[in-house]
């Protein structure tokens, strides 16, 4: 088993202007083997979101090591950051963040401009991830002529334009209907059969689910690591 993430002694402390500071994320360690679907669990401000954007290259700890593919992270200047979020990483948020005037097409698309992809080879790729997540005959769309499933749908396939090694995903049902939330979750265990490694954030029970291990963080620490159909709160 390859390790895609190696997260060591991880701190991460807010500092606010007044002098303040809050600590969110508290020594955490853990790996993450090349094929798993992780899911990380925990109430609603116990740092999620904090660990997600240092997973995913957006923010850095305060202190400890984040190894990405072998790479430490702390040692990488912001545009490698960038370069790495661009070429292994997919992302997908809870509010789509898609572009409202643009086609699906092109919000499938974008990433690969700057890549130097021409623009026939861009709506081509954008042609097949989309009949891929299910929206075949939606390409000249715009996502405000779509359901919130539909959008997450383009927001997923936008994660995939660079076939990415990982995807994160904060919280990806967090505004569907238990239906479509089912199917989204449907579409995320197809590309973890593909080889994608999946690592979600949820507060449902039910979503968590779909993940074999879970990350139990309470407080900015984890309490459970392990196989989710083990876990006894
Ligand atoms: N950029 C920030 N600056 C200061 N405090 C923050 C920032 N981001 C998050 N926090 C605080 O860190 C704590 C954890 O937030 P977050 O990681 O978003 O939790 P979760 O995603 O689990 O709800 C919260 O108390 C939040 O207010
Ligand atoms: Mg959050």
């Amino acid at each position: 088993m390859t390790s895609v993430i190696e997260v060591k002694d991880v701190c991460k402390t807010y500092f606010m202007a007044g002098g303040t500071s809050q600590s969110v994320l508290k020594h955490v360690n853990f790996t993450i083997n090349s094929g798993e679907f992780v899911a990380i669990m925990g109430h609603s401000g116990s740092g999620k979101s904090t660990l997600m954007n240092i997973l995913g290259c957006l923010d850095r700890p305060t202190s400890g090591e984040y190894l990405l593919e072998g790479q430490n992270v702390a040692n990488l200047s912001d545009s490698e950051m960038a370069k790495i979020r661009g070429k292994r990483i997919g992302f997908v948020f809870q509010n789509f963040n898609l572009l409202m005037k643009r086609t699906l097409t092109d919000n499938v698309s974008l990433p690969l401009i700057y890549q130097n992809v021409s623009a026939t080879a861009r709506r081509e790729k954008a042609f097949q991830l989309l009949d891929h997540v299910g929206l075949k005959g939606y390409e000249d769309r715009l996502p405000t002529q779509i359901s919130g499933g539909m959008q997450q749908r383009v927001a997923i396939a936008r994660a995939l334009v660079n076939d990415p090694a990982i995807i994160f995903a904060d919280e990806p049902t967090g505004n569907l209907d238990t239906r479509t939330s089912n199917e989204i979750m449907d579409l995320f265990t197809e590309l973890n059969k593909q080889g994608i490694t999946i690592v979600l954030v949820t507060h449902e029970e039910d979503i968590a689910d779909y993940a074999k291990r879970l990350i139990m963080i309470v407080d900015g620490q984890i309490q459970y690591d392990g196989l989710r159909e083990e876990y006894k709160p």
